[in-house]
């Protein structure tokens, strides 16, 4: 018994923060078709509700995590996927855009203001969370920009977008609710963004073993992988929990290193992966239910691949 709990009790400090979870389900949700034609409120609704009829899940996938509150294409209008949310009752990891400047930000600012004022309580019951940004401190990263990655934000800007987010909350229904960020892992243990953690509520992260390709790849190292990632951004997350905002190996695509894209080891993936974490109740957001709905994507993370959602079958078992 003794020996027990002393070994429960190492478990729990190493894991801690990701302890503790409320352990919601979704996948992340783009405001665009790969045509660049905006997602409206069916179209958010129908991928909402696949997302909870995937067979063998009991109805888990029941959260999204959002890029934008902009519905695409408008200055600042409120993202239709908040009306999709409501229909649906679909739980929401809101996002706020930050790689496009200020007056941007100023929109997203907006549209997160109104659909508080729009929608009311319909809807900041459903929000989990805010992310304050997706990758922006990796975009600035050399590695990033060799990769023609597109632009990113400063510690310093995300700092302010973080504090105006708190302000522009703070007396609304959704003062309290947790303001994060979403980063791969290797910009958190990067110490000059160490400002950036320490002004948030929850760290999100990104990590995909398939575009490691410095490392040993492979998917019979992937889960290893993974959670040295995670690890990682656990040792530098000041306490705060770690939410896993993007994951996924892909069906299709080209070798990355000794990663190889195929359904089975997608399948390997999600068994190891994306079973594990749930079993631990962590909060995370799988990459991706459906990549595109046309087109030959490359490489194709979807659980589904091109073609209507509700009737086409998953590519692998997804039951754990
Ligand atoms: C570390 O972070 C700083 C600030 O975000 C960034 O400018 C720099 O490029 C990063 N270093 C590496 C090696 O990615
Ligand atoms: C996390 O920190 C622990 C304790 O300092 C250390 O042993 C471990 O190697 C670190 N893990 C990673 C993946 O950085
Ligand atoms: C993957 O690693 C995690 C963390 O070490 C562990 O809990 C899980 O059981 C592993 N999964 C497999 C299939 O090895």
């Amino acid at each position: 018994m003794r020996f027990l709990s002393s070994v429960l009790l190492a478990c729990t400090a190493l894991l801690s923060s990701v302890e503790a979870q409320n352990g919601y389900k979704g996948f992340n949700y783009g405001a665009f078709f790969n045509n660049q034609q905006a997602k409206r409120r069916n179209d958010f609704a129908y991928e909402f509700n696949a997302a909870k009829q995937l067979p063998g899940t009991n109805g888990g996938f029941t959260s999204a995590r959002l890029y934008t509150m902009i519905q695409w294409g408008t200055q600042n209008t409120v993202i239709e996927a908040i009306q999709a949310a409501i229909d649906t009752k679909t739980t929401l990891l809101l996002g706020m855009w930050c790689s496009s400047g200020q007056a941007a930000f100023d929109n997203e600012i907006a549209a997160l203001k109104a659909a508080i004022k729009q929608y009311g309580k319909a809807f900041t019951d459903l929000v989990v969370g805010i992310s304050v940004g997706s990758e922006d401190l990796y975009r600035i990263t050399p590695t990033s920009i060799q990769n023609g990655g597109g632009p990113g934000a400063q510690p310093q800007e995300l700092l302010h977008y973080i504090q105006q987010t708190r302000d522009a909350i703070r007396g609304t229904a959704l003062q309290g609710k947790p303001i994060g960020h979403v980063d791969t892992w290797t910009a958190y243990v990067n110490g000059s963004n160490s400002a950036v953690i320490s002004a948030l509520d929850f760290l999100g992260v990104d990590a995909y073993p398939y575009f490691q390709t410095t490392m040993e790849n492979s998917i019979g190292n992937a889960n290893r992988t993974f959670y040295d990632a995670l690890q990682a951004t656990i040792n530098v997350s000041q306490g705060k929990p770690v939410w896993v905002t993007e994951t996924g190996w892909p069906v299709t695509g080209p070798t990355q290193n000794q990663a190889v894209a195929s359904a089975e080891n997608a399948r390997v993936y999600w068994e190891d992966v994306a079973c594990s974490l749930m079993a631990k109740n962590v909060n995370f957001y799988y990459y991706m239910l459906q990549e595109a709905q046309y087109g030959n994507p490359s490489p194709d993370f979807g659980i589904k691949g091109p073609g209507d959602l509700m009737q086409i079958p998953t590519r692998f078992d997804v039951r754990c």
